[in-house]
């Protein structure tokens, strides 16, 4: 099964907006062996969620890492799992950039989403093209800091999505060759820690710049698992094409 991950981001501003674009993504043959997953903004899950048909499945853009109380501001567990949520992306390099968030805080996040009984996609990657043979060492450290502690059950419920920060809304997506490497190397990180059958069920993700001009570049990789994508899955008809494309 290859997954498409469609982070809306803070693209679309009206719940109109949301509702037109999710309408659209249910009109859409989709076809067998590709999973879709939309995620809107919070304040309009609710409103996807009714305009979005039986063919995707809703996710979230991050959750909040305690179980509630006096938190102003944040989305918690429960309150996506009310709303029918049962994926969450954690650790964008947006929420690492612009919100502070540090490993810490993405590994709590990690922790009570796993608790919870969510999928969970974790986003690492780096932040400039450097050699591209290699993947940063950094690439590895957001890894390891991620899954630190989580059993091996748990892990089955875990995505990684590579997406280098450099390609992220740039329109210069990575080759998939170097993203290929990419996950190969994100897999021996998974693989050192949890074993060779636990990396090998992995799913990697690569994200940044896909569009429907590349996407097939990407998902038909046998070693990547599938996209994220970001601006483009707020284009209706660029959408359509990505996913008619497949
Ligand atoms: P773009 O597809 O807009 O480059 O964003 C990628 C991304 O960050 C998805 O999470």
């Amino acid at each position: 099964m290859k997954l498409i991950i469609a982070n809306w981001k803070a693209y679309v501003a009206t719940v109109k907006e949301a509702e037109r674009l999710a309408k659209k993504v249910a009109q859409i043959k989709i076809k067998k062996g590709i999973s879709v997953v939309l995620c809107p903004p919070f304040v309009f899950l609710d409103a996807v969620k009714k305009s979005m048909g039986r063919t995707v499945r809703l996710g979230a853009q991050d959750v909040f890492w305690k179980e509630s109380g006096p938190y102003t501001g944040a989305i918690t567990a429960d309150m996506l799992k009310g709303l029918s949520v049962r994926t969450v992306i954690i650790g964008h390099s947006e929420r690492r950039q612009h919100f502070l968030e540090s490993d810490d805080i993405i590994r709590k996040k990690v922790d009570i989403a796993l608790a919870e009984g969510f999928d969970v996609i974790i986003c690492v990657g780096e932040q400039a093209r450097e050699d591209a043979k290699a993947v940063p060492k950094l690439v590895g450290e957001q890894v390891r800091a991620a899954l630190a502690g989580i059993s091996k059950g748990a892990l089955a419920r875990i995505t990684i999505a590579y997406e280098p920060i450099w390609a992220i809304g740039t329109g210069v997506s990575d080759t998939p060759d170097d993203a290929l490497s990419a996950a190969i190397y994100i897999r021996k990180v998974v693989g050192d820690m949890f074993g060779a059958t636990q990396a090998n069920m992995l799913k990697v993700l690569y994200g940044g710049s896909v569009d429907s001009h590349t996407i097939r570049d990407f998902i038909l990789q046998e070693g990547i698992d599938g996209v994220l994508v970001g601006r483009a899955s707020t284009d209706k008809e660029e959408f359509t094409k990505m996913l008619s494309s497949l």
